[in-house]
């Protein structure tokens, strides 16, 4: 936690037209300042800061806010990432509390390797313009590859000296840590001595978000079958390959401004790309996407575009890793590159202008493109055909965000266009899906208690060690007669200071839902004829209902008030033990009673509003369904819980 001083001292420092001119370029009109908006694409000027007020306002496109906020949209830093670089930017100390031991040694050694990082990479560059062998082999080979000098900086490419330990060697004589070296993957011990790793290749350094090098990737210049390609930083405090994209740095602004990321497999292809002005790039390192890679692109954008390889073997494990980008919410799509170029050689060999072209014309969505691979592969195969259907319906109901109904529905209509099938049932298929997820995802949120064991559903059989009470629980009918017999017998004791039993439970089974909470319609009858009688001020009695004109009335109300003689005997058994104290336990009772019921009817609309889901046609429909559902479930086990401490007092 940063201290609040601390916070004060930045705020004092904050020099908005200081901050903001970082990221624009901004000119003095009167008493504030103009340029072009960072957040939107623009010609003529329309984003003002005022230095007076501390706000920036975009007249064009809306956004305003202050400093801090303009970093936390801009470069997406939360808000403690924005007061740690104000604090750097103006050299301010941040006071901390509650820091724990082991997160200041762990923030010590990250700094220290980024420390060495920024050193290395000064020494890699410098290396490449500056000595004979750098701009003889290497600069010489970046340059045949097409990189221009200004790319060169801008990346900061490098390069290692082919001697043994150059580097090493430098740092040392800096005072850096052997064993944070050895941490960086820079040097390696050999023969106990600290020996360069990356002799005689190219460096690329791999950024941050905000620009700090997290690591490097070491790339061969003459090829040799022994050698591996790229050598890359081996995973430490701060080089954690699942969580960055090379690239991100430049890429940034770019991606949120065109609202598209491109994804290529190589720096090559990153750098070439931004080089033909394609600056919205970034780069995977051949692997599958993973969860925290996807995150990060999703701060600046939902758009994701693969650019591929076409013949790429690797192919299918890349799209392996898009699935979860459908899931998390990105708009996935496609493009190949063909004749086995990558986007480096083809953007060099075609031009920037048609690169852009080709993308725009070859860009397929990436769902309907697995389709169409599928159905290729499934040709006139009719089990084929239906695990593609399968398949496609569980990709699409992987599409589960709630902003994404449109998107999902689209896509139902389209793929049952592509596969000849009926749409209805297409999108049944789809929903059955989704409500197959949702369940699972309620088990795991709603983990079973004790209680929702102890309410079994309907129709499980029962098990002869949980008891008699199960029995019990499991007949319905017997927690509806319970009401009225506690209505009946209890209705006239007193239920708090001013509330008698009747009154309260009259309140909870209101006769608007009582039909929704009693299957039984002579029941229902009962209630409210005592519902009547009470308000009309007579306090009714086993008696009056025992002498009651209407037969069924009579008859059901001798059943229930004689339990004893008409139930089971395992559940006379308990009964029994229960009546002893059911006198004295007759509010626990009565709460018993009615949390069943509506535990009851709260899993039954549950059921209902599935079944709604499953022939929900449009995603209003859905919404709706599934806000439901969250809400019920909610209820659920409140009441569950509730039942909990009550049955087992
Ligand atoms: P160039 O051949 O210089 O154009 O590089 P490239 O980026 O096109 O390489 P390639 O397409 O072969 O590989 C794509 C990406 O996979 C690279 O940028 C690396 O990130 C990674 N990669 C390739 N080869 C290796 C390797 O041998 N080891 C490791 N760790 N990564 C590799
Ligand atoms: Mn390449």
């Amino acid at each position: 936690m940063i201290s609040q001083e601390s916070i004060q001292e930045i705020q004092r420092r904050i020099d908005i037209i200081d901050i903001i001119g970082t990221f624009v370029k901004l000119k003095k009109r009167g008493a504030n300042y103009l340029g072009n908006c960072p957040f939107h694409n623009e010609k003529t000027p329309s984003f003002t800061v005022s230095p007076s007020k501390e706000i920036y306002k975009c007249f064009g496109c809306g956004k305003s806010g202050n400093t801090i906020g303009f970093l936390m949209d801009h470069e997406k830093y939360s808000y403690v990432e924005t007061l740690r670089w104000l604090a750097e930017r103006y050299n301010i100390d941040l006071k901390e509390t509650e820091t724990s031991p082991e997160f200041k040694a762990l923030q010590h050694t990250a700094d220290s390797l980024f420390a060495i990082n920024h050193f290395a990479r000064d020494f890699f560059t410098n290396t490449l313009f500056n000595s004979d062998e750098g701009t003889d082999i290497a600069l010489s080979y970046l340059r045949e590859r097409g990189f221009r000098e200004e790319t060169i900086k801008k990346f900061q490419l490098g390069f290692n000296p082919s001697s043994k330990n150059e580097f090493a060697n430098t740092a040392i004589s800096h005072q850096f840590n052997k064993e944070l070296l050895l941490k960086t993957g820079i040097v390696v011990n050999r023969d106990d001595k600290l020996t360069d790793n990356y002799r005689g290749r190219i460096i690329f350094p791999i950024h941050n978000l905000s620009g700090k090098i997290l690591g490097f990737g070491a790339r061969v210049i003459k090829s040799n079958d022994r050698a591996p390609k790229y050598i890359n930083t081996p995973e430490n405090e701060i080089y954690v390959k699942s969580k960055l994209l090379y690239g991100s740095y430049f890429a940034r602004t770019a991606i949120d401004k065109a609202n598209e990321c491109l994804l290529v497999e190589g720096y090559t292809d990153v750098i070439s790309l931004h080089q033909a002005g394609i600056e919205n790039v970034v780069a995977s390192g051949g692997t599958s996407l993973t969860t925290d890679q996807i995150r990060l692109i999703k701060k600046y954008t939902h758009n994701l575009t693969i650019v591929y390889d076409g013949d790429n073997a690797g192919i299918k494990a890349a799209l392996r890793g898009l699935d979860l980008a459908v899931e998390e919410g990105l708009n996935v799509n496609l493009v190949l590159i063909p004749d086995k170029e990558d986007p480096d050689s083809f953007v060099n060999k075609i031009g920037a202008a048609a690169f852009t072209d080709f993308i725009k014309k070859q860009k397929k969505d990436f769902i309907l493109f697995q389709l169409e691979i599928a159905l290729k592969e499934s040709e006139d195969d009719s089990t084929k055909k239906s695990a593609v259907v399968n398949q496609i319906a569980e990709t699409i109901s992987k599409i589960n965000k709630t902003e994404d109904f449109t998107r999902r529905q689209d896509y139902i209509k389209k793929v049952s266009e592509i596969l000849k099938v009926e749409e209805s049932g297409f999108n049944a298929l789809v929903n059955k899906l989704i409500r197959e997820k949702i369940n699972k995802q309620d088990a795991r949120f709603f983990p079973p208690n004790n209680v929702s064991q102890a309410i079994p559903e309907p129709n499980q059989t029962e098990n002869e060690n949980t008891g008699a009470y199960h029995e019990l629980i499991q007949k319905d009918e017997l927690h509806e007669q319970a009401v009225v017999r506690n209505l009946i017998e209890f209705g006239l004791k007193e239920w708090d200071e001013n509330l008698k039993v009747a009154d309260y439970l009259l309140s909870q089974i209101d006769e608007s839902d009582l039909s929704e909470l009693l299957d039984n319609k002579t029941l229902v009858d009962i209630i409210n004829i005592y519902r009547d009688w009470y308000r009309k001020g007579k306090e009714p009695t086993e008696k009056n209902f025992l002498y009651h004109e209407n037969n069924e009335i009579k008859n059901l109300i001798i059943k229930i008030m004689d339990v004893q003689t008409e139930i089971s005997p395992r559940w006379k058994d308990h009964y029994e033990g229960y009546i002893a104290t059911r006198e004295d336990l007759y509010k626990e009772e009565i709460i018993s009673t009615l949390t069943y019921l509506q535990l009851r009817k709260v899993k039954r609309l549950i059921a209902d509003n599935q079944a709604e889901l499953e022939k929900a046609s449009n995603p209003e429909e859905q919404l709706i369904c599934i806000e439901t559902h969250q809400h019920l479930k909610l209820l659920e086990i409140e009441l569950t819980k509730r039942a909990g401490t009550v049955i087992y007092k």
